[in-house]
C-alpha cells in the first residue's frame, strides 16, 4: 500500500501497477532485518522487477541483475551526470565518474593505466605491512571496534601509499575522511571538508610538479588526453574522486565481511587452514554484502522492461539486489564460499565499472589473510549489535569483535 500523499507525487507516465513503496535511504525491509541483501531480496518476492517509488523525490528501481546490466551499459539513454537521490544538479563534476561518452573514455583510460594487476601487485608488500600495523594496534587488547579501528583506517593508509602522501600525516587524513563520511554531517560542513580535501590534493600535485616520484600523482601529471596534458582542474577532480571512491567503499565492505566472518567459526577455521580459499571468501562477501545502490538519470526517453523512462527520471540499480537475484544465484541468502557460477556486480558493470576493483579486491584479500593468520578465532562481542545504514553506500557501525 502506498500512502495517498505519496501517490499524488507519481508522474503521469508511471502506471499504477508500477508504483511500489521503497525508501532509498532506509527501507524498513532492510532496517528490520539489519541486512541489506535480505531486505532487498524481499523485493524480489513482493515487488515488480522494475518499479517506481514516490519516496526520496521519486525514482525508478531495478532489482534484477540482467536488467541492471542493460541500464548500466546503455549510455545513450542513461547518464552519469547526476548520481544523487533525490536528484541534485551540481557544478562539481567528478572525472571520470560523472562523464558520459565521448568525454568519459579518454579520462578513464588515463586511470586504467595505473590500476591494472601489475601495478597493484607491486603495492602488495606495502598493503600487507599496513594490515599488520593495524592488527598490531589491537591484537593484545583482545577486542576492537573493527569498523573504525581497522576497516576504515586500512584503505586510508593504502590510498596514501598509492598517491605518495607521507605516512606521518596518517592520523590527520584519517580524521578528515572520518568527518567527510560522517552520516550526520550537515551539507555546509561537508562542503568545507570537501574544500579541505581538494586543498590537500592540490598541495600534493604542486609538490609533485617540482619533486616527482614513483607515485600516482606524479604519473598523472605526465598523462595526456587527446594529445594534451591534464589541466589543473581535471587533476583536482580526479584526485578528489579517487580520495572518496576508494575509502568508504572498501571500509564498509570489510565491515560487512568481518561482521559475517565473526559469526562463522567454520569459515574462520577453513580460511586459517587454507588461505588459498580467501579469494573465494572475498568474492562471496562482495556478492552477499554488496553495498552500492547506483543511480542514473534518464537523458533520452525510452521504453524498456515495460516502463516509460522519461528525461530527468532517476533510476536506481540496486547492486546488492543483483547479487541476491535467485534467477542467477541459487539460494542467494546462503553464504557459500564454494558457490558455483557466482554472479555479482558489486563494482557495477558497463563503461563505468569500478577502476579500483582490482585494488579493492587485493586490499580485502590481504587483510583477511593477515587477520585469519594472526587471529584465527574471533567472535562478535556478546550484547553488541552493529547498526546498518543504507542509501547510496551501505555501512555497518559499531562492529565490536573479541578474541582470546
Ligand atoms: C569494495 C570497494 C569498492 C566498491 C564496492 C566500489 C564500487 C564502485 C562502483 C559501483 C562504481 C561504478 C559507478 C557507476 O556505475 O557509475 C565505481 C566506480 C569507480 N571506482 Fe570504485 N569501488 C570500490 C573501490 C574503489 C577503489 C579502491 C578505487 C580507487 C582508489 C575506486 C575508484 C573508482 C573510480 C575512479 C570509479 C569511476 C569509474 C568510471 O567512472 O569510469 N573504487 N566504484
Amino acid at each position: 500500500m502506498v500512502d495517498t500523499q505519496l501517490l499524488a507525487q507519481v508522474p503521469a507516465h508511471v502506471r499504477a501497477d508500477q508504483v511500489f513503496d521503497y525508501d532509498y535511504t532506509g527501507d524498513s525491509r532492510i532496517l528490520s532485518r539489519q541486512d541489506m541483501g535480505l531486505g532487498l531480496h524481499e523485493l524480489h518476492k513482493t515487488a515488480p522487477d522494475v518499479f517506481y517509488s514516490p519516496r526520496n523525490g521519486g525514482f525508478w528501481m531495478v532489482t534484477r541483475l540482467d536488467m541492471m546490466s542493460k541500464v548500466l551499459s546503455d549510455t545513450e539513454h542513461f547518464s552519469n551526470r547526476v548520481l544523487e537521490i533525490p536528484r541534485i544538479y551540481s557544478d562539481n563534476v567528478m572525472i571520470p565518474l560523472n562523464l558520459d561518452p565521448p568525454q568519459h573514455l579518454p579520462f578513464r583510460m588515463v586511470l586504467m593505466r595505473h590500476f591494472g594487476p601489475a601495478q597493484i601487485r607491486a603495492m602488495e608488500p606495502g598493503i600487507r605491512e599496513w594490515a599488520n600495523r593495524l592488527i598490531d594496534e589491537v591484537i593484545d587488547r583482545g577486542e576492537c571496534e573493527f569498523g573504525e579501528e581497522v576497516g576504515a583506517a586500512f584503505p586510508v593508509s593504502v590510498f596514501m601509499q598509492l598517491v605518495g602522501w607521507p605516512l606521518e600525516r596518517f592520523e590527520e587524513f584519517r580524521a578528515i575522511v572520518h568527518e567527510f563520511f560522517r552520516p550526520d554531517i550537515v551539507a555546509a560542513d561537508r562542503v568545507k571538508v570537501q574544500e579541505q580535501i581538494i586543498g590537500i590534493v592540490a598541495e600534493y600535485f604542486e609538490l609533485r610538479r617540482t619533486q616527482p616520484g614513483d607515485d600516482l600523482f606524479s604519473k598523472l601529471l605526465q598523462e595526456e588526453v587527446r594529445g594534451r596534458k591534464l589541466t589543473t582542474d581535471e587533476l583536482h577532480s580526479i584526485g578528489f574522486l579517487l580520495f572518496i571512491a576508494g575509502l568508504d567503499t572498501v571500509a564498509n565492505t570489510l565491515g560487512f565481511a568481518f561482521n559475517n566472518l565473526a559469526q562463522r567459526p567454520d569459515v574462520q577455521e577453513r580460511l586459517h587452514a587454507n588461505p588459498g580459499d580467501i579469494t573465494s571468501f572475498v568474492e562471496e562477501s562482495l556478492r552477499r554484502f554488496s553495498i552500492v545502490q547506483q543511480p542514473r538519470i534518464v537523458k533520452k526517453d525510452v521504453e524498456m522492461f515495460g516502463a516509460q523512462f522519461k528525461v530527468e527520471d532517476m533510476i536506481v540499480c540496486s547492486l546488492p539486489a543483483a547479487g541476491m537475484d535467485e534467477r542467477v544465484n541459487t539460494s542467494p541468502e546462503t553464504f557459500d564460499v564454494d558457490r558455483e557460477g557466482r554472479k555479482h556486480i558489486a563494482f557495477s558493470t558497463g563503461p563505468h565499472t569500478c577502476v579500483g576493483n582490482f585494488l579493492a579486491r587485493t586490499e580485502m584479500r590481504i587483510l583477511v589473510e593477515e587477520w585469519t593468520r594472526r587471529i584465527p578465532r574471533f567472535r562478535r562481542k556478546p550484547g553488541a549489535e552493529p547498526q546498518i545504514r543504507t542509501g547510496g553506500v551501505a555501512a555497518l557501525s559499531d562492529i565490536r569483535l573479541e578474541w582470546d
